[in-house]
């Protein structure tokens, strides 16, 4: 589907997306792209990466990537560095990596349920700390008055309960407050936003081929949105449309969180 969006919404702009090899994380990736902007991965997998970057330098984007784990420190730091060493500067970080797996609480083990915090929320963490110097106004490359934003993809499940999720919904809760504490002391001091996107069921996403491979689960809730869903808000929070948003939990979901799914 085409973009609303005028493709020089995001000229000069520098955006690093945390998994953004594969998922909604590419999707943002190449539409950031398609608008202008220069773009860093980060993610596990070289093979993913590479090929992402192929994928993107094909459509005249360029791309840089970086193989490292948001969980830690030194690669964060590395990400950071090496992004702003290839492109100038940082505009943009995204919060996209994450992990998941369906599993009742009674089975789900102490590690397994510290495993998706350490990636979802000590991850965004990590990378939203270490990104502030970048990202603030006054940083390396910045014009004057010229600040920065973090998009954090967190979920819907969190605003209720869900089955087989207490590790999904510990972790987003944890985002969406950290979202807001963040808007709070960076937005005014360092003309940082921080806003997340909660998208509902997204169509060919490694999460929902985890959560619901039959589709059976969900068939009486609202559509599926797709991909473009995502990356269109994550162009809109970026592009001057959104500057007076800041400390917002998105939900993109057709208004899929307001229906129990049937069990
Ligand atoms: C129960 C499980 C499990 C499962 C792993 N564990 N898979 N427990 N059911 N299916 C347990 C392990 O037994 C272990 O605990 C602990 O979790 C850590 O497992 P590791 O395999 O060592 O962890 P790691 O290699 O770091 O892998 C992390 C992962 C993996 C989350 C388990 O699936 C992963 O890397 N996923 C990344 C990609 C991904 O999931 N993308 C989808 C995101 S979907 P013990 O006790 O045995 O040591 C998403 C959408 C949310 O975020 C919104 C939904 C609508």
């Amino acid at each position: 589907m085409e973009s609303p969006f005028n493709s020089e919404a995001l000229q000069g702009k520098v955006a690093l997306i945390t998994g953004g090899g594969s998922g909604i994380g590419f999707e943002i990736a190449t539409h950031f792209g398609k608008h202008g902007a220069k773009i860093a991965i980060i993610g596990r997998r070289k093979s993913v990466l590479d090929e992402a970057v192929e994928k993107l330098s094909s459509q005249s984007i360029q791309a840089l990537a970086i193989e490292g784990d948001v969980r830690k420190e030194e690669d964060a730091k590395r990400a950071l560095d090496s992004t702003v060493a290839k492109f100038g500067k940082l505009d943009i970080l995204v919060n996209g990596a994450a992990g998941n797996f369906l599993c009742l609480a009674e089975d789900l083990s102490v590690n397994a349920f510290r495993t998706v915090l350490e990636i979802d929320t000590v991850g965004t963490y990590n990378m939203s700390h270490h990104a502030m110097h970048y990202l603030k106004s006054g940083a390396p490359g910045k014009k004057s008055g010229e600040g920065g934003l973090i998009i954090n993809i967190t979920a819907t499940l969190q605003f209720s309960a869900a089955w087989f999720q207490t590790h999904l919904v510990s972790a987003k809760a944890a985002i969406d407050s950290m979202t807001r504490n963040l808007a709070l002391e960076w937005g005014k001091d360092y003309n940082i936003r921080v806003n997340a996107i909660a998208p509902g069921p997204i169509k060919d996403t490694p999460g929902m081929s985890k959560l619901a491979p039959d589709e059976i689960n969900i068939r009486d809730s609202p559509p599926w949105g797709e991909k473009w869903d995502i990356a269109m808000t994550a162009i809109f929070l970026a592009s001057s449309a959104g500057k007076y948003v800041n400390g917002a939990i998105i939900p993109v979901d057709g208004g899929a969180w307001f229906h129990r799914p049937p069990h």
